[in-house]
């Protein structure tokens, strides 16, 4: 299935720029707990920033589901043809690894939490039920690799915005109009 049109959907874009400020957010909360704060100097504070990063995070899990559901039902806009095909690759290698990082974030988080003993809180409101109990193995394995993935993500985030205004001042194509536009 091929989009014609040169804009994504309203409620696409609308998708994309709600995760984005998510998933910038939860981020910078996140990073900033984890290499800024520590129990010791800053006790229930930290306790405090890291409920903020999980309620804001685990939101991602249950957008992500609507995002991609919605994404293989409303192709996306072709990519302009005054970029290599070589460039083309790279752009949706770039945009298929975002998409892992919005399932692989939450999911590593969830286990990060529920493997050291702690809850998964959504939005102040309700609590995802736990799929595992304290597991200090699974725990060695979980939290080194949420920690790298984000700082991998942090990378393509920077990639992503770097192209989208690339394309926009330098190439002066329609890339970031698709997902600002209807017209
Ligand atoms: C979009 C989703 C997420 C992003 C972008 C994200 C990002 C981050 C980042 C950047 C860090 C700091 C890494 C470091 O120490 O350098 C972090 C730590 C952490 N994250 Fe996430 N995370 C996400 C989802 C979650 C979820 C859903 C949970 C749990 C429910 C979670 C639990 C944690 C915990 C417990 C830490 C350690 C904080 C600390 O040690 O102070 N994360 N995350």
């Amino acid at each position: 299935m091929k989009n014609s049109s040169p804009y994504y959907t309203r409620t696409a874009q609308m998708l994309h720029w709600i995760m984005a400020i998510i998933f910038i957010a939860a981020w910078l909360i996140g990073f900033y707990s984890g290499n800024f704060l520590s129990y010791d100097v800053d006790g229930s504070f930290k306790g405090q920033v890291i409920s903020l990063h999980k309620n804001i995070a685990t939101t991602i899990i249950f957008l992500v589901v609507i995002r991609l559901f919605w994404r293989y039902t409303h192709p996306a806009p072709q990519l302009p043809d005054s970029m290599s095909a070589t460039m083309k690759v790279l752009a949706h290698l770039g945009h298929l690894a975002l998409y892992l990082m919005l399932l692989a974030l939450p999911i590593t988080g969830c286990l990060f939490s529920w493997s050291a003993g702690h809850p998964a809180p959504v939005l102040y409101l309700f609590e995802i039920p736990r799929l595992v109990q304290d597991n200090p193995e699974l725990l060695a394995i979980v939290k080194p690799v949420h920690i790298y993935l984000s700082w991998f993500a942090g990378f393509l985030v920077i990639g992503h915005l770097a192209a989208a205004l690339k394309h926009h001042f330098i190439d002066k194509d329609n890339v970031l109009k698709s997902m600002t536009r209807q017209k």
